[in-house]
């Protein structure tokens, strides 16, 4: 089934659309009528037409602060986002994204937080 454009199904954001994880979540929405919005910071590039051939709407912004403003309006209209990142801590690059997950869980959006491969 491709990705749908109609106004009543669920708009999702997949941040990373055009990588490994966010590539294989819109995959993975394919089976179900959404609406995918897939995020990247190039909307020219063969990875993001890619996208837009299966019917997906990019979103051509970069999630770096500073740019709160365009992030805000990337996320207008959409019911569920994926975000993937790390869960290890002491490492500045997984740090950051245990703040974003505490973040998520205070912040009063429904929030569902997976962390794959624990023992
Ligand atoms: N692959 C794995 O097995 C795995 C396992 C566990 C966790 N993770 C975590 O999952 C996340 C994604 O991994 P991946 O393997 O899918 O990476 P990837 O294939 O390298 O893709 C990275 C994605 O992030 C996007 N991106 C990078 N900087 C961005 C920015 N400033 N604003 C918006 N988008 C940005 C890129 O989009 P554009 O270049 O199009 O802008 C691209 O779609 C990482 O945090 C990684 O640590 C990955």
């Amino acid at each position: 089934m491709p990705i749908i454009q109609d106004p009543s199904a669920p708009l999702v954001a997949v941040i990373g659309a055009t990588g490994a994880q966010g590539g294989s979540v819109v995959k993975a929405l394919r089976v179900e009528p959404y609406r995918v919005r897939g995020f990247s910071r190039d909307s020219t590039k063969p990875a993001t037409q890619k996208l837009v051939n299966q019917g997906v709407e990019v979103a051509d912004v970069s999630l770096v602060l500073g740019n709160v403003k365009d992030v805000f309006k990337a996320f207008e209209g959409t019911k569920i986002a994926f975000i993937s990142g790390g869960k290890y801590t002491h490492v500045v690059n997984f740090d950051s994204k245990t703040l974003v997950t505490d973040y998520g869980r205070q912040s009063g959006v429904p929030f569902v937080d997976v962390q794959a491969g624990q023992v």
